[in-house]
């Protein structure tokens, strides 16, 4: 397994880039199953999700090539609606397949998904969903099975604004007969994304972006090009660890605009931000300041997958600040982690009470989920000495060489990979 070795005290500087959306391009992946032909998806991140996504498409019989950060897709030879079992255990998002895969071939057969251990992570919403647009579902030996001769809009309404069940049932949706009204939907950029995705194949989706969404169905969609939206959680996570570290760095190829629950976070901790088009410039120096409450919620609240980064500047901060998390129960394991560094937090069920110090010191820590190990790596470059992340592989789910990211911004860390050592002995 890879570690991340880091050490830490490096303020950080320079500018980056940043890559395309892994939360959009999964469900745009999924989507591109709705047409049938060749189509070219640009900004596409190069990460192990997308990897997984890929190589369920081509077992359902796509052909599809990843080269830089373009992915070009045949739809057309498409002739599977079974999710291979290994690949659905490996990655939450291959539950994106069913609307597209039942919309397509009139049935669809998955399993439990697998993904990041966070919470319990149900998938009723979408099962409810698709049933309400006519699908009969059936569970059995651990398959789900999901059929339809025809899909019909409707009226629904989700009981929680689930960002999965609401692109499921957008993508069965577009090509359903009549029109499918959905409310309490999902409002995140990547939902947008997705309902530009549809509108450019043919599709006609509104409302993406406020809690009603509109689908007028159609007899079919065409494929097209597409350029992918950046990614607000990188970028969140590169400020972050700027924020931490001290230091001042500017980002390009990201949208402020969908970060504006962070920013104004940040800015209350006392950090200077400045931000046009798709421009960020970060200045921070001196001891963040405590910020009370956060409260993750669905956008345009604070994002919960921005939550264990910036517990890490909060454990730095000056003062007691107090995160509570609502949106997945599962999702403090960075703490105990955090604590080994030196960090003073408490849990109370979803609340975590943090107690800034003056620093972190390195440890060797394990990344238990993306998120959780995006957490430890800020605290890594943060910390004074040396700080060992294992269990890389669910950073690398969601991103694109993480030291690299940081080394390009003079951090010093490095990943060390006992496959490649195996090379240098031979
Ligand atoms: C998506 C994001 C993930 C992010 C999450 C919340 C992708 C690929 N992943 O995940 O990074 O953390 O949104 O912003 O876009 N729920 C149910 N029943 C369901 C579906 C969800 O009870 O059928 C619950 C979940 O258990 C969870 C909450 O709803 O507690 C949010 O889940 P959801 O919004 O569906 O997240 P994902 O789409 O899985």
């Amino acid at each position: 397994m890879d570690k991340l070795v880091i050490e830490g005290g490096t303020p950080l500087s320079g500018t980056i880039r940043i890559h395309g959306a892994k939360n959009a391009a999964l469900p745009i992946l999924a989507a591109s199953m709705l047409a049938e032909g060749k189509m070219q998806l640009r900004n596409v991140p190069r990460l192990l999700d997308i990897d997984v996504m890929l190589g369920i498409l081509a077992r359902l019989g796509c052909k599809a090539v990843h080269l830089g950060d373009v992915v070009t897709i045949d739809t057309g030879s498409a002739d599977s609606s079974h999710v291979p079992e290994d690949l659905m255990k490996q990655m939450r998002s291959s539950i994106f397949l069913m609307g597209p895969l039942l919309a397509r071939f009139g049935e669809v057969c998955i399993y439990q998904p697998g993904g990041c251990a966070i919470g319990e992570r149900k998938i009723d919403l979408h099962l409810k969903g698709l049933e309400a647009l006519g699908a009969k579902i059936e569970e059995k030996d651990q398959q789900i099975w999901c059929r339809a001769s025809k899909l019909v809009g409707t009226d629904i309404h989700l009981d929680f604004p689930s960002v999965g069940a609401t692109e499921n049932i957008m993508m069965a949706a577009a090509l359903a007969e009549g029109t499918t009204i959905l409310s309490n939907a999902a409002r995140e950029p990547e939902i947008q994304d997705l309902q530009n995705f549809l509108n450019a194949m043919g599709a006609s989706v509104i409302g993406a972006g406020t809690d009603t969404i509109t689908i007028r169905g159609v007899k079919r969609l065409q494929p097209c090009d597409y350029e992918i939206i950046p990614d607000r959680i990188v970028a969140g996570t590169a400020l972050i660890a700027v924020a931490a570290t001290r230091g001042t760095v500017t980002l390009t190829h990201c949208n402020p605009a969908h970060l504006v629950a962070l920013l104004h976070v940040l800015r209350r901790a006392g950090i200077q931000i400045g931000a046009t088009n798709d421009i960020i410039t970060i200045i921070s120096s001196g001891r963040p300041k405590a910020v009370e409450r956060i409260v993750t919620s669905p956008y345009p609240s604070f994002p919960t997958d921005l939550q264990s980064q910036i517990m890490v500047l909060l454990a730095l901060a000056d003062g007691l600040s107090l995160m509570k998390e609502t949106v997945f129960e599962g999702r403090f394991k960075h703490v105990d982690e955090l604590v080994r560094m030196g960090a003073d937090i408490s849990v109370d069920l979803n609340s975590a009470y943090i107690r800034g110090v003056p620093r972190l010191y390195g440890a060797t820590v394990e990344a238990t989920d993306l998120r959780a190990g995006a957490a430890l790596v800020i605290a890594g470059l943060a910390a004074q000495g040396k700080t060992i992340v294992e269990q890389v592989h669910h950073i690398d789910r969601g991103y694109d060489r993480i030291e690299m990211m940081f080394q390009r911004l003079g951090g010093a860390m490095h990943r060390e990979s006992p496959a490649l050592k195996q090379l240098d002995l031979a």
